[in-house]
């Protein structure tokens, strides 16, 4: 089926703006994604209409309030085919990542051992080094293949009994490259190992059947998946968000409080301690539903033809080298690439001359960085919205960065 990416656009009032003369080529979506109408009307909606706060007052407004804010939960549940109350609303996908490694690490027991891999973004690296120095648990990494995928056929070894979870990036937010996750579950299950998946680079790409992947953890960012700032998931399992203990402590997670004795809320709203981000998680829940009126084979065909249609013309330009795997085989449309004898920032500095916006540096990846003796890489993050307009004017502003910067 073919993809009407002028409709998808239509819907993103960012990108029909001109700033100083020039289209907006929105090419960092991997950093933070833009926002449809729909997400904004709906964060409209709740302010002008609906604003108060939640699960604490008995007025109309209130009302509306929780009513919205549970809908929300309900949203994102289905887009992840999920029970709502397995659904904790965090402060954004490294928030959810830390509630993890405080609460379910507090479960753990000296010795006990955590895997990851060469590959993760700093935020699924040190909440755990932070347990590791409250908790003496061991971390264990994966390292990482030439082409930038996680090395599984080095997971084996690594896994003893000691070994309680597996926390790995769904996609790599350097290179894009897609987990096996099923070869992930079924390596854990051998040792009885949680498996927690950071999701912030897949979950903008399409709905997800959690329950289905047989994975124990999931977590991800709003803002990435054309939902507002301040916002996160965090999915578990409902009988493991049971047994955890709270991470913040305050309003709305609690039973009964007594100076003696604390109890606390079951879950979710054990782990939504205080006043939780009820507008950004209410634009969050209309970004699910958003996503879930796209029809992702198409989007996701058009999404990889943008990704051959960069590597073709990134292939031809003199200097310039791919950073990760040359195939669109198993990935996501993240592309990182390199200039020979020009540094990452001042491709992207020519780039945005050339009204092109992408990342450049370590991408929060600085193991992987050394892994490869980088300081850094170029890296676009492609979207639905996106067309050959920007990818050819990213060609042509990395042309131009060859030409004149080598
Ligand atoms: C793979 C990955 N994990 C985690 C994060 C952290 O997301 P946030 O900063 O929104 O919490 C990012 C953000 O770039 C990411 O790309």
């Amino acid at each position: 089926m073919s993809f009407d990416v002028a409709a998808v656009r239509r819907q993103f009032p960012i990108l029909s703006q001109i700033i100083d003369g020039q289209p907006v080529h929105y090419l960092d979506n991997g950093a933070s994604a833009q926002t449809p109408d729909a997400v904004l009307d709906a964060v409209r909606t709740y302010e002008t209409t609906g604003r108060a706060n939640v699960l604490r007052g008995v007025h109309r407004l209130a009302e509306r309030a929780t009513e919205a804010y549970e809908n929300a939960r309900i949203e994102v549940a289905d887009f992840l085919s999920v029970a709502p109350m397995e659904i904790v609303f965090t402060g954004g996908c490294t928030a959810a990542i830390n509630l993890v490694a405080y609460s379910y690490g507090s479960l753990l027991k000296p010795g006990d051992r955590i895997i990851v891999s060469e590959l993760e973004h700093h935020s699924n690296i040190v909440p755990w080094q932070l347990l590791r120095q409250r908790s003496g648990i061991e971390l264990d990494v994966v390292p990482v293949t030439v082409n930038g995928r996680i090395d599984l056929n080095a997971l084996p070894r690594l896994l003893t009994p000691r070994t309680k979870l597996i926390s790995l990036a769904h996609v790599s937010n350097v290179t894009g490259t897609l987990l096996d996750v099923h070869a992930v579950v079924t390596l854990a299950k051998t040792v009885g190992a949680k498996v927690m998946l950071d999701g912030a680079q897949r979950a903008p790409h399409g709905p997800l059947d959690l329950a289905a992947m047989g994975i124990d953890f999931y977590a991800f960012a709003g803002h990435k998946a054309y939902g507002p700032n301040g916002i996160g998931v965090l999915w578990a399992k409902s009988e493991l968000l049971e047994a955890m203990p709270p991470f913040l402590g305050g309003g709305s997670m609690i039973g009964r409080v007594t100076f003696a004795e604390t109890t606390w809320a079951p879950p979710p709203r054990r782990f939504e301690a205080g006043t939780p981000p009820i507008g950004p998680a209410i634009g969050l829940g209309a970004a699910c539903k958003w996503m879930r009126t796209l029809d992702w084979n198409s989007a996701h065909a058009h999404e990889m033809g943008l990704v051959e249609r960069l590597m073709d013309g990134l292939q031809k330009i003199d200097g310039a080298t791919l950073f990760g795997p040359a195939s669109t085989q198993n990935r996501y449309p993240v592309v990182s690439f390199l200039l020979d004898g020009v540094h990452p920032h001042d491709v992207a500095q020519t780039l945005d001359s050339f009204g092109v916006a992408v990342r450049a540096g370590h991408h929060c990846c600085q193991p992987l960085m050394d892994r490869f003796d980088l300081d850094g890489t170029t890296r676009v993050s492609i979207a639905p919205y996106n067309d050959n307009t920007d990818i050819d004017a990213l060609l042509t502003g990395v042309q131009h960065a060859a030409r004149t910067l080598r």
